[in-house]
């Protein structure tokens, strides 16, 4: 999705290149997903398609007002409340994407990344996939995952979730199987596995031998009385390096000299441990 911009030349902050035309414009066009924020930062996400119009009790934008405009454009709706259209990021997409399960929010994705050290071709174990949050970050970088899921509502709402950011094509790399991973893992040669799920230290026997050795595990879970039974049963397993850290999310207020913290943060969401598979 990103744009690559000649950095001998001079960029003025719109990304136009002094003196010629604005070569990094990339128009909006049918079946772009888009991001429609108002004044107040409510965010609504739409799929343009011609014929079609954005809804809302503040009036409506026909669809046609939006494509072949440039990205950040602001449109008006029949009642005069204005919208800025955006291509949405990872992190915007999932927080407006419909949801069935509750999802991993951008702020632990992030992590989660760095942790479990997902690169391009690496092969994923992850449970359950809930919504898809977690997988469409694993995905972007490049892994293959197999995913197990009890509930077939979330399976398909994940799988719909990848396609509507992704594309397709990402779904040859996602395998969602309507499977119960405390039951046992039908797989083997796992580089990585991440779960997110009510017992993780059910599944962490079975991560053993579907691991392949110096692979790495990574649990996220609310609950500290979660992460003890885990680190318990990691070790019990026969993990190693295991440790667990939270991440806090604390935004700061600037406006001119009026600069300070904001009064609410992210703190809490949850625990984040990582092991890895030693050789026997
Ligand atoms: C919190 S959600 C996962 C959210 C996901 N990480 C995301 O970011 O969208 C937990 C999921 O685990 C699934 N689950 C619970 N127990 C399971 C099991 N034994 N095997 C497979 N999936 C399970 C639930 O159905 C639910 O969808």
């Amino acid at each position: 999705m990103s744009e690559t911009t000649d950095t001998t030349e001079t960029s003025t902050a719109t990304g136009a290149i002094d003196g010629e035309a604005d070569t990094t414009e990339r128009p909006l066009v049918e079946g772009d997903l888009v991001l429609l924020v108002d004044a107040k930062g409510r965010r609504y996400l739409v799929t343009l398609a011609a014929g079609t119009e954005f809804q809302t009790h503040a009036g409506v934008v026909p669809h046609e007002q939006l494509i072949g405009r440039s990205e950040g454009i602001v449109v008006s709706t029949t009642k005069g409340q204005r919208f800025t259209a955006y291509r949405p990021s990872l992190s915007e997409y999932i927080l407006a994407m419909p949801r069935g399960a509750q999802v991993i929010y951008p702020k632990d994705i992030g992590p989660i990344l760095m942790l479990a050290d997902i690169e391009p071709g690496c092969r994923v174990f992850e449970s359950g996939v809930g919504s898809g949050a977690l997988s469409m970050g694993m995905l972007r970088t490049g892994a293959t995952i197999v995913g197990y899921e009890l509930r077939e509502d979330f399976a398909s709402r994940a799988t719909k979730n990848v396609r509507g950011f992704l594309g397709p094509e990402a779904l040859d790399r996602y395998d969602v199987q309507l499977q119960d991973s405390y039951a046992g893992i039908d797989h083997t040669g796992f580089d990585r596995a991440v779960l997110d799920l009510p017992e993780p230290w059910r599944v962490v026997p079975h991560l053993a031998d579907a691991m392949r050795p110096g692979a790495i595990v990574v649990s996220y879970s609310p609950s500290i009385i979660q992460v003890t039974q885990t680190r318990e049963a990691l070790d019990r397993a026969g993990f190693a390096e295991a440790s667990t850290m939270e991440v806090l999310n604390r935004n700061w207020h600037i406006d001119g000299n009026a600069v300070r913290p904001d009064h609410r943060m992210v703190a809490h969401t949850g625990f984040l441990t990582r092991a890895r598979r030693p050789a026997r």
